[in-house]
């Protein structure tokens, strides 16, 4: 059963992926820009439930449903996003500096699996650029709640990574709410994956030591791949368990699937492991930690299956893409009757 397209969901199919969402955000920017624009919006897509909010991490969200990583990656249209209705917008992969990504095209449509694969290896306009943004979100994002996810530059020296990483986080911390911390891989490079303990350590340690002496505590999740194993996957919810991180963001996008071109597969094809991540890491957990959905969601439906499955809070990329913003209120109507304790 697919989701009916809208008729500029129809044409922005038409065009190549990349192009379509750079088209989508730019008629966003300008929808913004008009007086009305951010009430139209709101009008047009904004959820009006009220018993959508939730209160994860000890931050409030007016809803659960927001967008990942990769979608609004610089920071550029929190106003819109914040006036579309989503209850939070993970800004990133933000890297300590400027890095213009693979050469396009970059980013594929899978058609007849309704999936991407991108390959895109986190272009940004780096750590300054983002910065300016947040620092000015307007009064209009105050309901918005901002996550910051953390990636590794492409050129990085697996030295520096560590670093770098920490600097992202300190320059970002007393602008965004949460952080997320990229331990996929970055598709464009594959040098650094940090899959052991003593790794996943080592990248989160000096992050806890920063957050220590501030007065501010901003929770800290970890963003894994849906192609760890299940023992790789044990470590985690280990480090989760045992360390002062927050919780998990399962899945990022799988490079193992992606065989028809080099990259992170990402869509309808993602959905049934996505789910199962999730489902494992809240049985070990016991439902204790919280867990941000993502992968595969792009219909309603899928969206209620990561609820049950355990997510407390779902982040969408591809199924906006591909399917557009209806899928925000159909979804929020979807899981306003799950029954939560
Ligand atoms: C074009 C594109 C760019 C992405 N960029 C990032 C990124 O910079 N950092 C990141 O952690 N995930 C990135 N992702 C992964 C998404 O955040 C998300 O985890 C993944 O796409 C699975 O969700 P989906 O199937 O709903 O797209 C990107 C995905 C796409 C399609």
């Amino acid at each position: 059963m697919g989701m009916r397209r809208s008729l500029f969901q129809n044409i922005l199919w038409l065009l190549p992926a990349e192009a379509a969402h750079n088209i989508r955000m730019a008629l966003m920017g300008l929808v913004g820009k008009i007086p009305t624009g951010k009430w139209w919006l709101r009008l047009c897509h904004a959820p009006r439930r009220e018993n959508l909010e939730r209160e994860v991490f000890g931050i409030h969200f007016r809803n659960p449903i927001g967008v990942a990583a990769g979608f609004d990656p610089n920071g550029d249209r929190l106003n819109e996003l914040a006036a579309t209705g989503f209850g939070f917008v993970e800004i990133g992969s933000v890297v300590p500096r400027p890095q213009p990504g693979t050469p396009r095209p970059r980013l594929h449509r899978m058609r007849s699996i309704d999936s991407l694969i991108d390959n895109s290896g986190y272009p940004s306009l780096g750590l300054e650029y983002v910065l300016n943004n947040v620092r000015e979100r307007s009064s209009y994002t105050s309901n918005l709640v901002i996550g910051c996810n953390i990636g590794r530059l492409t050129a990085s020296h697996a030295e520096d990574t560590v670093k770098e990483y920490l600097r992202v986080f300190r320059n970002m911390y007393q602008y965004v709410d949460f952080f997320v911390i990229n331990a996929a891989c970055n598709t464009a490079s594959k040098r650094y994956v940090p899959r052991t303990r003593e790794e996943l350590l080592a990248l989160l340690e000096p992050l806890f030591e920063f957050r220590r002496g501030q007065l501010d505590y901003r929770p800290i999740l970890l963003k894994i791949s849906p192609d760890l194993t299940n023992e790789e996957i044990d470590t985690v919810v280990d480090v989760l368990i045992e360390t002062p991180l927050d919780g998990i963001e399962a899945v990022a996008g799988s490079l193992d699937m992606a065989t028809e071109h080099k990259g992170a597969l990402t869509g309808a094809k993602l959905t049934k492991r996505a789910i199962e991540v999730v489902r494992y890491i809240a049985n070990k957990t016991e439902h204790n930690y919280p867990i941000i959905g993502s992968g595969g969601m792009m219909e309603a439906e899928d969206v209620r299956r990561m609820m049950e499955a355990g997510a407390s809070l779902v982040a969408l990329n591809t199924g906006i893409r591909e399917n557009g913003l209806r899928l925000l209120k159909r979804a929020a109507k979807e899981i306003a009757n799950i029954k939560r304790e």
